[in-house]
């Protein structure tokens, strides 16, 4: 028996951070975008808890009970007082170590795999207590489209999104730890007040509308500094992506994807090659956004029928 989920990367359309918690979180304002770039999570009856990945990142997937995906199966077994016998493969198409949230959705994947497999019965708020306990942006990748994240980002308000927007990402040759990128938010902010993170208005109606120029001219990520920071080269590829024509380019969340919107498909064809032609990434993908959540697909279709 085998259940295949599909899950979603993001992307930060506006990343507010405020001042370090007494607990070592900041407090967010997060617009999660998700878009269409996807992770595939397998879970399959087993005689106990293993880990597959196959994908261009791979080999920097941990295989152990650390990776995202098996410590939501491990979750799930542990309140319903079973084992978790189950062979766990991840199909992995977002970057790792990105800023894209690839291990979240692949903690939320598996979540809601072994759910199905296990007929465990947890309902949607169940799933999200679950998914928040594994990391803040976990409950996103489970609901996917387009969130407000508050609290450590964990805590989500839908949002409306009028139209489809495209997006162009870069992906840059080593990965950024993202509490290293916390971390340095912090130092750079030492001496500074911190205002309370909230929302933007304008990029709440933007979204809403569906207005790309609007968009383009309301994000924000207030991690971007710190990540730029340990990673100065990112620069470069920014300017390339905006030169090209993007209608703004920023870094995905605690980076080092950067992410560009750009008006239509065609836009998008020329923002890819500038970019790939610059020399500043490693390799480029066009995506739509918003996308769905976590999703069941149907099993898989060998073309085999019995004859009536
Ligand atoms: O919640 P998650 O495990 O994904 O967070 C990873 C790290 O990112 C945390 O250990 C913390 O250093 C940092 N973080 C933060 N504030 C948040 C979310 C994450 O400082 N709101």
């Amino acid at each position: 028996m085998s259940v295949t989920v599909r899950v979603p990367a993001k992307v930060n359309v506006q990343l507010a951070v405020g001042a370090a918690r007494p607990d070592g979180f900041h407090d967010l304002a997060n617009v999660f975008l998700a878009v269409g770039l996807y992770d595939e999570v397998t879970v399959t009856t087993a005689d106990e808890l293993t880990v597959t990945c196959e994908g261009p990142d791979a080999d920097q997937v941990p295989l152990d009970r650390t990776n995202l995906a098996a410590r939501a199966a491990l979750a799930l077994a542990g309140r319903r007082g079973i084992e978790p016998a189950v062979h766990i493969h991840i199909a992995k198409d977002i970057p790792v170590a990105g800023g894209m949230a690839g291990g979240s959705a692949d903690g939320a994947g598996a979540l809601l795999a072994c759910n199905e497999l296990w007929r465990a019965g947890a309902s949607r708020a169940e799933l999200l207590a679950i998914c928040a306990d594994l990391g803040s942006d976990v409950p996103f990748s489970l609901v996917g489209g387009a969130a407000l994240g508050t609290g450590r980002g964990e805590r989500l308000t839908a949002l409306d999104v009028g139209s489809t927007f495209h997006w162009v990402f870069a992906m840059a040759g080593r990965g950024l730890s993202t509490p290293a990128v916390f971390r340095e938010f912090d130092r750079l902010a030492e001496g500074h007040d911190i205002p309370e993170p909230v929302a933007s208005r304008d990029l709440l109606d933007a979204l809403a509308k569906g207005d790309a120029d609007a968009l383009a001219a309301a994000v924000s990520n207030d991690l971007q500094p710190a990540a730029l920071s340990l990673f100065p080269d990112l620069a470069d590829t920014l300017d390339a992506g905006r030169a090209a024509g993007a209608l703004t380019a920023l870094v995905s969340g605690s980076g080092p994807t950067t992410a560009f919107l750009v008006r239509d498909t065609a836009s998008a064809q020329k923002v890819s090659e500038a970019l790939l032609a610059s020399g500043t990434c490693r390799t480029v993908r066009t995506a739509t956004a918003p996308a769905p959540g976590a999703t069941v697909l149907p099993p898989f279709d060998t073309g085999a029928h019995a004859d009536a």
